[in-house]
């Protein structure tokens, strides 16, 4: 029996893939390498020490897919592949909703065909929308505003509509809130095309000198420091939290929405203090005007993933720190250095 990771040489994908090879499982990944590099192969197994299995196709194409669920008998799938870019979805939604829908309908549609019964789908707390108050239940009311957060929303739903239809399946959809950091090793981390439009790459890459100055959007929200306040999580906490949904959909059927967050808030300012402390660096800043669409706070109620998964992070903000540096350093140009 096989995991096969959609997306899996993402940034997630690829994290994830290292925390199940460890715990014994056959892992298979499937990746259109539309945002990540061929690479990511050769350094899962230089930490693991185990290749696994790579299929470069496009997920949405059924037959492309088939090939795969034919070559392995797959028990679980982790559907991380999708388009992420949120600014980018407002200019060109339909390509956003065209990937990130059919990817899902056709994994389910594979899975419905080949008999794999267990799903963990890449969610995000962007569908809680910005006017629910934090922390956030997964009862609270959902609905987005752009392009990418309604192709998680429209996801979920497909989901939970085809877990209605068939029974024996389950499925688990997994809200993140803001994963950062790298695997300790260094070797594998976030590798974001062009400029970053999320905080923590955006100060790495000042750290090393790529970019020159951030810009805090914001100093005037109703929180203690008056900048925006997020649920920061390690990617390794977050792999492991995958590893716990996956151990839990083999022991039951239905739907779960699921938060994988630390349930603490961090501001955009403690943030950044943090890197600078614990890498003993200076990260120059200025305060510009708020960005669009944010809102003051977002984080996590974490209760259920501890009920449901036993599960809880345990990383620190000064551990995702250090491990992003340690990834930047080795890795300025990425997996291209
Ligand atoms: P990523 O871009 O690093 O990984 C996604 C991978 O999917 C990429 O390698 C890309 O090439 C691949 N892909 C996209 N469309 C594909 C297709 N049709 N067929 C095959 N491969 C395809 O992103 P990530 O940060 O690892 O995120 C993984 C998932 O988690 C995404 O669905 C994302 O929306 C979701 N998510 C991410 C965050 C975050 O902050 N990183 C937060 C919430 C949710
Ligand atoms: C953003 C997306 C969200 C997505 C999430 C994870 C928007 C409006 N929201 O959320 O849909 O699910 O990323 O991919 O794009 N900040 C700065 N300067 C920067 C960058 C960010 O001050 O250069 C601040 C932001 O205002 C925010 C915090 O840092 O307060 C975190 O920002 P970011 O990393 O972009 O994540 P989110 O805003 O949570």
């Amino acid at each position: 029996m096989a995991v096969l990771l959609t997306g899996g040489t993402g940034y997630i994908g690829a994290h994830t893939a290292v925390t199940l090879l460890e715990a014994g499982y056959q892992v298979v990944l499937a990746d259109n390498l539309y945002n990540s590099k061929a690479e990511v192969v050769n350094r899962i197994e230089r930490i693991t020490g185990k290749r696994p299995a790579f299929y470069e196709i496009d997920v949405a194409n059924a037959a492309e897919l088939s090939k795969v669920f034919e070559a392995y008998k797959i028990e679980t799938v982790i559907h991380f592949a999708g388009y992420k870019a949120v600014g980018e979805s407002v200019t060109k939604p339909l390509e956003y909703y065209k990937n990130n829908l059919n990817a899902t309908i056709e994994i389910l549609n594979a899975m419905r065909n080949y008999g794999a019964k267990n799903l963990v789908f890449s969610s995000s707390a962007t569908v809680y929308g910005p006017y629910g108050e934090s922390p956030l239940k997964e009862d609270a009311s959902t609905g987005c505003i752009n392009p990418y957060g309604w192709t998680k929303w429209m996801s979920e739903q497909i989901i939970r509509d085809a877990a209605h239809a068939y029974p024996e399946l389950s499925c688990v959809l997994l809200r993140y809130f803001n994963p950062v950091g790298a695997h300790e090793s260094g070797l594998i981390g976030e590798d974001p095309n062009g400029i970053p439009n999320n905080l923590m790459p955006y100060v790495s890459q000042v750290a090393v000198g790529k970019l020159a100055c951030l810009t805090v959007y914001g100093n005037d929200y109703p929180t203690p420091d008056g900048t925006g306040v997020r649920d920061y999580i390690h990617v390794v906490d977050l792999a492991d939290g995958h590893l716990a949904a996956m151990r839990y959909c083999e022991k039951h059927t239905g739907v779960e929405a699921v938060n994988l967050g630390t349930g603490k808030g961090v501001s955009v300012l403690e943030l950044l203090h943090a890197f600078e402390r614990v890498n003993n660096l200076t990260v120059p800043y200025k305060i510009g005007p708020r960005r669009a669409g944010d809102v003051a706070e977002c984080y996590a109620d974490t209760q259920k993933a501890e009920k449901l998964f036993s599960w809880r992070a345990n990383r620190a903000a000064e551990d995702m720190c250090r491990d992003t540096w340690n990834w930047q350093q080795k890795n300025p140009k990425g997996y291209e250095s």
